[in-house]
C-alpha cells in the first residue's frame, strides 16, 4: 500500500503556506499508524514550479521551497525507521525550460549537439513562422514553441508534449539515457527505494513528427519501439542495488501495450487507471477488474489499483455527481470536469464502498493523500487562486487540477487547520472542512479515516486481502459483485452492493463493512469483507 504525498499540500513546517519535506517528516507517525508500506513523494526537485514540480531544472537538488538535500536524507532515515519505504517522482520525458541543458540548447543555436538533446525543428512557411507540425499539447495549444536565435532573430521551434516550459528530451540521444542512469544512481545511493516514472511510455516520438488528423502525437510503444531498450537499461540500474528497489510507470496506454513494459527485464509495476475511469456501478467495476487481471496475466506482473491522484477530481465528488462520472484526467486524455450537481453524502457513502474494493484487490494499492479523509474536490476555488497551467493554456475553459490539490486539514476548527502556521495557504482551504480534519476523524469510529485504518490493519492480518487469487461468484444478482479472494490458508468473500436495497451476506465472519449492517444485511451502496468458514 503506497501513499501518495503531494509535497505542496501535505504539511508545512516552515510556515510559508506551502508544504515541505520537514512537514512530511513531522507527520510520518500518522502514516505509520494509518498502515502504509511506502510513500510516493511528488516532484520536490529544483523547479520554476510552472507545473508544480513536473518541470525540473535540477534533478539532483531539492527546491528551496521544499527544503534541502539534508532534509531529504532525514526524511528517508525517519521513514525507514518506521518501516516506510520512500519512492520519488522521476520526470524523464521533459525538463524545465530553465534546465541548464535547455538553456544551453537555445544559446548554442541550430544544428548544435546541445539542441540534439531536445527536439528542435525549423518551422514551416516561407520564413519558418509556422509550427513544424500539427501535434497538440496535452495542456492545450500547439506542441511547438519558437525560440529566438542567439542573434535575436526568430528561430527554430522545439517540441513539448505538455506546457511550453516543459521541453521534451530527445531520448534517441545516448547522452540522455546516460544522464538519467546517473540520476537514478544519485537517489538510490541516498537510500531511495524506487521511483514513480512520469509519462513513462512517451519517451520516444516519431522523429518525423508527421501531421495527424486530430493533432495527436505519434508515440511508438510497440514491441519494436526503442523505448523498451531504455527501460531495460533503467531496470539494470535498479537491479544493481540491494534491497528490492522498484519503479512504477505512469502510462495511459492500452493494456496490451502496458504489458510490454512489464516484461521481466523491464519495469515491475505500471499504474492502472481502470478504477479512475469506472463510474459507480457493478458493471463498470466488473469490467475494470476483469480488464486489469487479463492484461497483467500476460507478463505475470502484479496489478496496481488506484482511484485518486493529484490529476483527477477526488472520488467523493466523482461518485457524488448525479449521472455519469466525468472529469478524470489520465495521461493523454484530458476532459473537463462535469458540472452536474454533487450529492456529497452519496459520494462519501460510495467512496467508502470503493475503499474496501480497492484495498482487497490483489496487488499494490495506491492511496492519494486526503482520500483516507474522504475530502471532496474543491470545485469552487476563486479563479484568481487557480495555478494549474491548464487554466491558462485552455484559454480559461478548463479549471484544471487544483481542486484535488488543496492542503490537508490536520486539526482545529478554522483554516489552515494545522496544515501551516501561515494564515493563507497556497490554495485556500474551505472553512467547511472542520469536521474532516485528521483530529476530528481520529476521534470518530465511524469516520472515513477509521474505516481506512481498520481496513489496512485487516489487510495486513489477512493474506487473502491484497494478496489472494481472485475468482468471481458467478450467480450474483445484477447490481451485486461477489468475489472470492483465496490463499492456501483462507478465503475472504467480498460482496459489493451497488444497488438500492440491502442484500444477504454469505455465512461467515463479517470482518468489515463500509456501512453498518441493516437488519443483518449489507446496506445499499456498501461493501463487505466476509471470512468464509472452511
Ligand atoms: C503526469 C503528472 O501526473 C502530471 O501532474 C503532470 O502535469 C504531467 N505528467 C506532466 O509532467
Amino acid at each position: 500500500m503506497v501513499y501518495q504525498v503531494y509535497p505542496r499540500s501535505f504539511a508545512d513546517a516552515d510556515g510559508d503556506g506551502v508544504g515541505d519535506l520537514r512537514g512530511i517528516t513531522s507527520r510520518l507517525d500518522y502514516l505509520r499508524d494509518l498502515g502504509v508500506d511506502g510513500v510516493w513523494i511528488g516532484p520536490c526537485f529544483t523547479s520554476p514550479q510552472v507545473d508544480h514540480g513536473y518541470d525540473v531544472a535540477d534533478y539532483r537538488a531539492i527546491d528551496p521551497l521544499f527544503g534541502t538535500l539534508a532534509e531529504m536524507d532525514e526524511l528517508i532515515a525517519a521513514a525507514h525507521a518506521r518501516g516506510i519505504r520512500v519512492t520519488l517522482d522521476l520526470v524523464p520525458n521533459h525538463t524545465s525550460d530553465q534546465h541548464p541543458w535547455f538553456r544551453a540548447a537555445v544559446a548554442a543555436g541550430r544544428g548544435s549537439p546541445e539542441r540534439a538533446r531536445y527536439h528542435f525543428r525549423d518551422g514551416r512557411g516561407r520564413h519558418g513562422e509556422l509550427p513544424p507540425g500539427n501535434w497538440r499539447a496535452v495542456f492545450g495549444g500547439s506542441s511547438w514553441t519558437r525560440v529566438a536565435e542567439p542573434d535575436g532573430a526568430p528561430g527554430q521551434w522545439y517540441y513539448h508534449l505538455f506546457a511550453a516550459e516543459q521541453p521534451d528530451l530527445n531520448w534517441a540521444q545516448p547522452a540522455v539515457l546516460a544522464e538519467f542512469e546517473d540520476i537514478l544512481r544519485f537517489w538510490l545511493d541516498r537510500g531511495i527505494d524506487g521511483f514513480r516514472i512520469d509519462v513513462a511510455d512517451a519517451l520516444i516520438k516519431d522523429p518525423a513528427f508527421p501531421d495527424t488528423p486530430d493533432g495527436s502525437a505519434v508515440i511508438p510503444k510497440g514491441e519494436d519501439s526503442p523505448v523498451h531498450a531504455l527501460y531495460r537499461a533503467l531496470r539494470r540500474v535498479l537491479d544493481a542495488y540491494p534491497g528490492d528497489r522498484m519503479a512504477v510507470i505512469e502510462t495511459g496506454a492500452e493494456p496490451e501495450a502496458v504489458a510490454l513494459f512489464l516484461r521481466p527485464d523491464e519495469m515491475p509495476l505500471a499504474f492502472n487507471f481502470a478504477f479512475v475511469r469506472a463510474g459507480f456501478s457493478a458493471a463498470e467495476f466488473r469490467k475494470a477488474i476483469d480488464a486489469t487481471l487479463a492484461a497483467n496475466a500476460i507478463p505475470r506482473a502484479q496489478s496496481t489499483w488506484v482511484t485518486d491522484n493529484h490529476d483527477t477530481p477526488r472520488s467523493v465528488t466523482r461518485y457524488g455527481r448525479v449521472g455519469r462520472i466525468a472529469g478524470a484526467y489520465v495521461p493523454g486524455e484530458l476532459s473537463i470536469a462535469g458540472d452536474a450537481p454533487v450529492d456529497e453524502a452519496a459520494g462519501r457513502r460510495r467512496a467508502r464502498a470503493v475503499a474496501l474494493l480497492l484495498l482487497a484487490m490483489p496487488g499494490a494499492a495506491y492511496l492519494y493523500q486526503g482520500q483516507e479523509l474522504g475530502l471532496p474536490n474543491v470545485d469552487d476555488l476563486p479563479e484568481a487562486a487557480l495555478q494549474d497551467p491548464i487554466w491558462e493554456r485552455s484559454g480559461h475553459t478548463n479549471r484544471g487540477r487544483d481542486g484535488c490539490r488543496v492542503p490537508l486539514p490536520w486539526s482545529g476548527g478554522t483554516p489552515p487547520f494545522g496544515f501551516s502556521a501561515a494564515e493563507s495557504t497556497w490554495l485556500p482551504m474551505p472553512p467547511a472542512w472542520a469536521p474532516l480534519t485528521v483530529a476530528a476523524q481520529a476521534a470518530d469510529p465511524e469516520s472515513m479515516l477509521s474505516l481506512y485504518r481498520t481496513a489496512l490493519r485487516l489487510r495486513r492480518e489477512h493474506p487473502a486481502l491484497g494478496r489472494g487469487t481472485l475468482s468471481w461468484v458467478e450467480d450474483a444478482p445484477t447490481d451485486i459483485l461477489a468475489l472470492d479472494l483465496v490463499t492456501a490458508t483462507e478465503t475472504v468473500c467480498l460482496v459489493a452492493n451497488f444497488g438500492a436495497t440491502p442484500v444477504e451476506l454469505p455465512p461467515g465472519e463479517v470482518l468489515l463493512t463500509s456501512l453498518p449492517l441493516h437488519d443483518g444485511r449489507l446496506s445499499a451502496e456498501a461493501v463487505a469483507w466476509v471470512e468464509m468458514r472452511s
